[in-house]
């Protein structure tokens, strides 16, 4: 494989690792307690836009591609991928409108819905099979960049 796709992959490696070890951090409040859970989702969109970044290429072609021949699995991974955004997004926008930390911290004052708490409960209820379902969808690339990185040295 030449270099620079190598490296490619070693990037999105280790910033799929981040993004799950913040994912994980982030999916649970209990743990971190609200404040901590309100600060460390606005960090969480940072690895999450890198690796949208680093899939630019994939997001460029998806709506072509949809219209195009391709494979069941193809095509329901192009579906699940825009599921997952749109579960993100509203867990992340939903999150800022029964924030009780961070919004009140910059001086913004805001009356929680119902609503809102419900949409963020749900969605990052959800969120969490979806992105094991992603995972499974990439299973085999996660194995085998597992292995090879662990070979010092070993081509990826
Ligand atoms: C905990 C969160 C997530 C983890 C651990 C994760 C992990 C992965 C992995 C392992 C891959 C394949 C390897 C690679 O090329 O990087 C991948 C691909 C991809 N992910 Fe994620 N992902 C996460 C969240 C998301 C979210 C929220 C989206 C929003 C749309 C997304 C969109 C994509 C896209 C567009 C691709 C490339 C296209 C594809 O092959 O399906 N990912 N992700
Ligand atoms: C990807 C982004 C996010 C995920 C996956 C997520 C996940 C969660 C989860 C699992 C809970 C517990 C829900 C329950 O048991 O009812 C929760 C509660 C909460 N989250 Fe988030 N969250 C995200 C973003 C945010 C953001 C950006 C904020 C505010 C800035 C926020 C504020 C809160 C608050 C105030 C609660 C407790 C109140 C409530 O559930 O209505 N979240 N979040």
């Amino acid at each position: 494989m030449s270099d620079w796709k190598q490296s490619l992959h070693k990037t999105r490696y280790v910033m799929d690792v981040l993004l799950l070890i913040g994912f994980m951090l982030v999916s649970a409040p209990q743990a971190t307690g609200l404040p901590g859970h309100e600060w460390l989702s606005v960090l969480f969109i940072v690895p999450f836009a890198v690796h949208l970044l680093l899939h630019w290429d994939w997001i460029k072609q998806s709506a072509k591609r949809f219209t195009q021949h391709i494979s069941a699995k193809e095509r329901f991974s192009l579906v699940w991928n825009y599921l997952l955004y749109v579960m993100m997004l509203l867990a992340t926008v939903s999150g800022f409108l029964v924030s009780v930390a961070l919004l009140p911290t910059l001086n913004i004052e805001l009356h929680i819905q119902d609503f809102w708490s419900k949409i963020h409960h749900d969605s990052a209820t959800l969120i969490m099979p979806i992105i094991g379902v992603h995972l499974a969808l990439h299973w085999r690339w996660i194995v085998n960049l597992t292995k090879r990185m662990r070979m010092k040295g070993a081509k990826v």
